[in-house]
């Protein structure tokens, strides 16, 4: 047996959109790798390929982000589209592209590369040098008496009418590189100290042109101005309204919070929820806008072996759902 792992040829396209296809079910793979691989405004996706006997059997990818770290603008990559054939499992081979792409990470100029994995891939990573340096926590808020067991017509309607915020901003569509983004991002990023650079060439790239056209973006605005974006995706057969991704001028997020409430309230949405960091969560009193903290999974980051640790420090992270590889959360 001989495992051969190493960086992805333009010619083995095809073969990447083969795994895709199996990882993904359903999905077109030729516009993912159209969107994700090839048109990320950021650089295109460095992705690392795995054969044994020249068979294909896996591959996993890091898609370039710009990030925002103590006001200066830097290079990093989402960790996405990690997938080992079924037969080819259990080997090791997971962890061995995951050390495969931290080798050559410095060469790339990326700084790190982070995202909150799913379970079965937390292993290999640790392998492949990531660290759990937090965790990601949703938080839930419910819309309408069928969220907490008042199902019935007149209390459901009742807790609705109680439950909504009234006198808050509006939400706007979102255009194309909108500008309203560029002066919200402006506002934001002197909030945070790490996190992905969300302005309007990323948000176009991100949800207004992301292939299953399933997460419309907004602008929040109040009395004329905007005070923060956001883009949105129902899910669970229409009961979740999920804030994919959420950013506030300073002093606004619980308005925004709230504006987004009032937006899902006149849908068929029974919640909203909203994933964050959960330090940064928990900083923001999301309480205050009516949202409990529910379920949570790690979040890591790999840097280079002699790499910032900055990128470490779990209180420095803003991180919320545009850092994540899907486009489709159902
Ligand atoms: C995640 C994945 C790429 C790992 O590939 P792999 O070659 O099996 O990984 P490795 O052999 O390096 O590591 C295997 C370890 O992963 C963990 N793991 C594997 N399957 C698991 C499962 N079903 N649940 C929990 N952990 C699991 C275990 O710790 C396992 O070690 P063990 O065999 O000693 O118990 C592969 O399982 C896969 O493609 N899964 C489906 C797609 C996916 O979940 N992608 C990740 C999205 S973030």
């Amino acid at each position: 047996m001989a495992f051969e792992v190493r960086a992805a040829t333009e010619s083995e396209r095809g073969d990447v959109a083969t795994l895709i296809r199996e990882m993904i079910p359903g999905v077109n793979a030729d516009l993912r790798l159209e969107w994700l691989y090839e048109k990320n405004p950021a650089g295109r996706a460095l992705t690392w390929i795995a054969r044994e006997n020249g068979e294909l059997a896996g591959c996993t990818s890091y898609f370039p982000f710009r990030l925002y770290l103590d006001g200066d603008e830097t290079l990093a990559a989402l960790g996405g589209d990690g997938y080992v054939r079924p037969k080819f499992r259990r080997r090791g081979l997971g962890g061995l592209l995951h050390d495969a792409a931290r080798n050559e990470m410095a060469d790339h100029g990326i700084g790190c590369m982070y995202g909150a994995p799913g379970a079965m891939n937390l292993t290999p990573l640790k392998h492949g040098g990531s660290r759990e340096v937090g965790h990601v926590a949703r938080w839930a808020r419910p819309l309408r008496g069928a969220a907490i067991g008042l199902g019935m017509a007149p209390f459901d309607r009742l807790v609705r009418g109680i439950l909504r915020p009234r006198f808050v901003p509006h939400l706007e569509p979102m255009s194309r590189n909108d500008a309203r983004v560029d002066e919200v991002w402006e506002q934001f990023s002197t909030t945070i100290r790490l996190g992905a650079v969300r302005d309007a060439t990323f948000y176009t790239w991100r949800f207004l042109e992301a292939p299953a056209h399933k997460e419309p973006s907004y602008v929040i605005v109040e009395r004329g101005h905007a005070i923060g974006a956001c883009s949105l995706e129902v899910m669970h057969g229409g009961d979740t309204m999920r804030i994919v991704d959420l950013m506030a001028v300073p002093g606004a997020w619980h308005r925004c919070l709230s504006a987004i409430v009032r937006h899902a309230a006149e849908t068929d949405a029974k919640h909203v929820d909203i994933k964050l960091m959960a330090l940064d969560g928990r900083q923001r009193h999301m309480w205050r806008a009516g949202f409990v903290e529910r379920d949570s999974k790690p979040f890591l980051v790999v840097i280079p072996k002699t790499g910032d640790r900055r990128f470490l420090d779990p209180m420095r992270w803003f991180y919320c759902g545009a850092d994540s590889d899907l486009d489709e959360l159902e």
